[in-house]
């Protein structure tokens, strides 16, 4: 593709991948649940928040650099926990990660990764968390968790919001069969027969608090809740012995009618107390939408759906392309805010949009 021709935001990137993909990749990909009500509020719920530009502040050198349980990363943006790149790319996770480690970001590997832990830790020398859910098969879960530490990851994601399949109805006019992920074992309770798109691939439905506080014992390394959408499960998160949470709606993948997420995000930081970090991804297009999630208290952001636009664009460089474009508009965003570092994102940063 010509230099000109290139998409210049995430937006153009998406047109470009509906272009070349499938349609029910596209679909599978851009989809939400029922009337994707909270896909759409997800976007445009950053419109709530305007900028409060601050001047003569030196904004001559920026720092986007930040850390993320302890790990430094540098830019707040990361790569949400999502299955098989390969939908959009040969290379699949392989580019991904290539790309995240190149910007110097970290990359959460889906429970339903078209590649191994292995393959993967081998690829890049960046920054890996691997994401599993409640599963019924607790010797999996142990297998994964440890294969995780063995290989250099660095947190666990316990995806909570799955427990129950969704009703994608995009995918149940495309009759769309997702493949299992390569990280299953072969044989086995886990390793089941196809399952309806989106559902929760092992996620116990019985599962309860008790099974957060197992995974937790079960593993050194730093645990995360993804799904959280209110103040009281970021306690009982907390109180779980998690060390951070995902504010999240699944991109509006499971249950639709949601607020969108960055309008929970104040409650959720209230809750947390400074005690557990707090994530948020959903929605997130633009720079200005990451420091509009900084300034109401997120650690960092993660994306989902732009990372396979990038992929069906350009393999690995379509991703590096999607993660530098987020990172020149935070820097338009930051300098022009007169916040030249993420400390300096607070909450005066942002003030609510009056209705007119
Ligand atoms: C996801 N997501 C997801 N989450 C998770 O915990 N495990 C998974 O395997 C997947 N798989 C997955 C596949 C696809 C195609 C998409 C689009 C999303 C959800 C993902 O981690 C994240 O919560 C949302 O994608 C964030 O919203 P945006 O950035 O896509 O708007």
């Amino acid at each position: 593709m010509a230099d000109t021709a290139q998409p210049i935001n995430l937006f153009e990137f998406e047109d470009a991948a509906k272009e070349l993909l499938p349609k029910a990749e596209y679909d599978y990909i851009a989809g939400g649940a029922t009337d994707e009500i909270s896909v759409d509020r997800n976007r445009r719920a950053y419109a709530s928040w305007a900028f409060r530009p601050r001047v003569l502040r030196d904004v001559s050198k920026l720092d986007l650099s930040t850390t993320v349980l302890g790990c430094k990363v540098a830019l707040p943006v990361l790569i949400a926990p999502c299955g098989g790149h390969k939908r959009a790319h040969p290379d699949g996770e392989l580019a991904t990660y290539r790309a995240a480690a190149s910007c110097g970001t970290a990359m959460a590997v889906s429970a339903n990764a078209n590649t191994s832990f292995e393959d993967l830790a081998k690829a890049a020398n960046g920054m890996l968390w691997v994401q599993l859910y409640p599963f019924r098969d607790k010797a999996m879960t142990q297998d994964w968790l440890e294969r995780a530490k063995a290989n250099g990851y660095k947190a666990i994601i316990v995806t909570l919001d799955s427990q129950w399949p969704p009703k994608r109805e995009r995918n149940i006019r495309n009759r769309y069969q997702r493949s299992r992920g390569a990280n299953y074992p072969t044989s086995g309770e886990t390793a089941d027969a196809p399952r309806p798109a989106g559902s929760g691939a092992g996620s116990d439905p019985a599962a309860t608090w008790k099974d957060l506080q197992w995974i937790k014992a079960a593993t050194r390394l730093p645990v995360v809740a993804k799904g959280i959408m209110t103040g009281e499960d970021v306690e009982l998160c907390a109180d779980a012995g998690a060390d951070g949470v995902i504010v999240s709606n699944h991109g509006g993948r499971h249950l639709d009618n949601t607020l969108a997420t960055v309008e929970v995000l104040s409650e959720a930081v209230a809750a947390a107390k400074g005690k557990i970090e707090v994530f948020l991804d959903g929605g997130i297009r633009r720079g200005a939408d990451v420091v509009k999630a900084i300034a109401l208290g997120a650690k960092a952001v993660f994306i989902g759906r732009p990372l396979f636009w990038g992929l069906a664009v350009g393999g690995e460089q379509g991703v590096v392309r999607v993660l530098n474009l987020l990172r020149e508009e935070i820097e338009i965003t930051m300098a022009k805010c007169g916040r030249p570092t993420i400390a300096s994102i607070d909450g005066s940063t942002i003030v609510k949009v009056p209705s007119l």
